[in-house]
């Protein structure tokens, strides 16, 4: 197993920057992953790492080991595409043992690691069926089959479960997810799914227009976005702007609207904010950490009329409108009377919950 290094990593297509200086280490056994929009640069990078791109500038390492020059073959990573790409008239078996044959393995060698590989994604028994007799799901796990039979030192993922319905993708997550812990394989995962990648991974790289916007924990992208990019597409939140009208022992002072001036912590503050008094910049409230104001509340309350009301059983969702901004909230459901659009709604802005991001 080895962990692998990106080294100031980019791909040009013509004019176009698809990867543009990726730079990150990704453990040994570690679950990474890249999270973007569509065409940000995810595929790409994963075909650096696998061989099948050359960088235009920059090395990639196994390890210590420089693979920058070498090919798809000499790699031992285990792939799996975003549409699979089983070769649909031969038999699961055969699909699986593609890779073994090429590698010219003798057959009773090629039999057992084919069974193992089935065992390992639940498929023991279904090596004679055909590939277009399965459903979607077993078709998924034929590839990861496929990958894994190999032993690859790293296992590349592109959108796996993008061709699943929404029941089995989350059923899928699990199952990779648990092969991932009982191999203990270095795996880099490709998804534009924010909450899959939240799920599954140790730590996620967040990229947008071939660049890198953050690398950390689940936890640290969500709860401390490094930019406006970030907070926004990791979850739901409140993105206001504003100007800094006060720093003071600790706390800056933020103008939302006329006469709306909330406080937050300086501390929360991304690096690349610098807050100084006259300075714009914008803040993120995720709508979880506001609450209904009490009448003890000394600041950060704002009243609004609700315009959106919404009870999904586990919560419920409120929008209101305060000084030209919406502001949305969700409470935990504890059984309480659920407000309607129109009527007015005190809440608190917990001083600590406004992030400022630049
Ligand atoms: N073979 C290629 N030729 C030209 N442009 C490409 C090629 N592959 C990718 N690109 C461009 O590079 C950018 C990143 O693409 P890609 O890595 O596929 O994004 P993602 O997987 O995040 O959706 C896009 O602008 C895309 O159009
Ligand atoms: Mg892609």
């Amino acid at each position: 197993m080895s962990g692998v290094t990106l080294e100031h990593v980019s791909k040009v297509f013509g004019n176009v920057r698809g990867v543009d200086d990726v730079h990150v280490e990704i453990k040994p056994g570690e679950f990474f992953t890249f999270l973007g929009p569509s065409g940000c640069g995810k595929t790409t990078t994963l075909r650096m790492i696998a061989g099948f791109y050359y960088p235009s500038a920059g090395r990639i390492l196994f390890g210590d080991r420089d693979v920058t020059a070498l090919p798809p073959n000499k790699r031992n990573t285990g792939m799996v595409f975003q549409n699979y790409a089983l070769f649909p008239h031969m038999s699961v078996f055969e699909n699986i043992a593609f890779g073994l044959q090429v590698r010219k393995l003798p057959r009773p060698q090629i039999k057992e690691k084919v069974e193992r590989a089935l065992s390992l994604v639940h498929l023991s028994g279904y090596g004679n069926r055909r590939i277009d007799q399965l459903s979607g799901g077993q078709q998924q796990r034929v590839a990861l089959a496929r990958a894994l039979v190999i032993e690859p030192q790293i296992l590349l993922l592109d959108e796996p479960l993008s061709n699943l319905d929404a029941k089995l993708r989350e059923e899928t997550r699990f199952e990779i997810k648990r092969l991932q812990l009982e191999l203990g394989i270095t795996t880099i995962y490709v998804t534009h799914d924010q909450a899959e990648a939240m799920s599954m991974s140790d730590r996620i790289m967040v990229m947008n227009g071939g660049v890198v916007q953050q690398i950390g924990t689940p936890d640290e992208i969500y709860n401390r976005p490094l930019n406006r990019f970030v907070a926004t597409f990791i979850g739901e939140t409140n993105l206001w702007e504003g100007t800094v009208v006060g720093i003071d022992s600790g706390e800056a002072r933020i103008e939302v609207a006329p006469e709306l001036v909330l406080t937050g912590r300086v501390q929360n503050a991304s690096p690349a904010c610098q807050l100084k008094v006259g300075q714009k910049t914008a803040i993120s409230i995720r709508p979880e950490f506001i609450r209904e104001a009490k009448p003890d509340d000394q600041h950060n309350v704002v009243k609004g009329n609700i315009i959106v009301s919404e009870f999904t059983g586990a919560s419920v969702n409120y929008v209101t409108e305060v000084g030209g901004n919406r502001l949305r909230a969700m409470f935990v459901n504890q059984g309480h009377r659920v407000r309607q659009r129109g009527e007015e709604l005190a809440l608190h802005i917990p001083t600590e919950s406004i992030y400022f991001v630049g």
